[in-house]
């Protein structure tokens, strides 16, 4: 292909700009053509969309957010709107696009290409929840941003002698709740992939503090249920002193770590050489850290599951 094009789609994550980065400098430097979309399908469909230079990506690699703005579209929903989006790329010359996104945006690129369009997918989101690959762009940025605070909560926790309920992202995924919960060496995490039982928790934390303990800190994934709702039903049935804080979209910003930057190149390098080349309706990701191409149709339409191994360990170790 001589004209490809890049967009993010969907919830930011930190990474994107690494990966938008790398798909227009390989681009450009084996010579191709390479456009930005502003604001994922939105702007596909009104036709805001602009040619890129090696400059425009200049100063983003540390940047959390995406340069290229995003947007979640409910008028690409419609084919009507997939239809004038196709226009648009087909008046500009764009033969392909690499569309950097979590499951929804990757759908949206699987009904692009029943429409003709060359896709190629990077997964990007903090949820770590797309099918077929182990790592997508953000998750270990926003992982490290919970684990801090948990580790500033835990202080106060354990000075007060106080549970704290901290709420995380994920509204199918208990990835990033687990994995810090691990990490942060949490008492309970509750995920929406297990059932849990208030009751039976409950009673373990109030044993717990009978015997001394200090502190303890419940990571509750907001799929598993509202951490403000279940940090009162703690505080009830246990008689001890519960907060609860509700991270929210912090967890969505800030300058991608090191993993998150050099990953987030590798796919977009990858996406771009593979679009160039020919190859499309597939998705890059990673399995044993290696890159590996995944079919888009196979990755929008498996649901990944949460890796037993994780939950295993967290019980071990709480
Ligand atoms: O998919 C990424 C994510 O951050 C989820 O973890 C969260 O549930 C959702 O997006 C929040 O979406 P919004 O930013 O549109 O409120």
């Amino acid at each position: 292909l001589k004209c490809i094009a890049v967009m993010t789609s969907g919830g930011d994550s930190p990474g994107m700009n690494a990966a938008a980065r790398a798909v227009v400098r390989t681009a450009l430097y084996e010579g191709v053509e390479v456009w930005g979309i502003n604001n994922g399908y939105k702007g596909a469909i009104e036709d805001d969309m602009y040619k890129l230079e090696s400059r425009s990506v200049g100063d983003i690699i540390q940047r959390g957010g995406t340069f290229l703005g995003t947007a979640r579209s409910p008028e690409f929903k419609t084919e009507e709107g997939r239809k004038q989006a196709m226009a648009n790329f087909k008046k500009h010359g764009i033969q392909g696009l690499v569309i950097i996104g979590g499951d929804g945006s990757l759908t949206g690129g699987a009904l692009l290409s029943k429409l003709g369009m060359p896709i190629v997918g990077l997964p990007g989101t903090i949820d770590n929840d797309v099918w077929g690959t182990d790592y997508t762009i953000g998750a270990d940025t926003a992982a490290n941003t919970i684990v801090d605070a948990i580790n500033k909560l835990r202080d106060t926790a354990s000075a007060h002698r106080r549970i704290i309920l901290i709420e995380v992202m994920g509204r199918k995924s208990g990835w990033l709740a687990m994995t810090t919960g691990i990490a942060g060496g949490a008492e309970y995490v509750l995920v929406p992939e297990v059932k849990y039982n208030i009751d039976d928790m409950c009673q373990e934390l109030k044993e717990a503090y009978d015997r001394g303990k200090r502190y303890s800190i419940v990571v509750v994934a907001e799929g598993a249920g509202s951490a403000i709702e279940i940090g009162k039903e703690v505080g009830e049935k246990t008689g001890i002193d519960t907060r609860v804080s509700v991270l929210g979209h912090i967890q969505r910003g800030g300058s991608p770590s090191v993993e998150d930057r050099i990953k987030a190149s590798m796919l977009g390098e990858k996406a771009a050489l593979a679009l160039i080349s020919g190859l499309s309706n597939v998705v890059f990701g990673f399995d044993a850290g290696k890159v590996v191409s995944i079919d888009l149709n196979d990755a929008v339409h498996n649901q990944k599951t949460l890796d037993p191994e994780l939950i295993r360990l967290a019980r071990v170790l709480a």
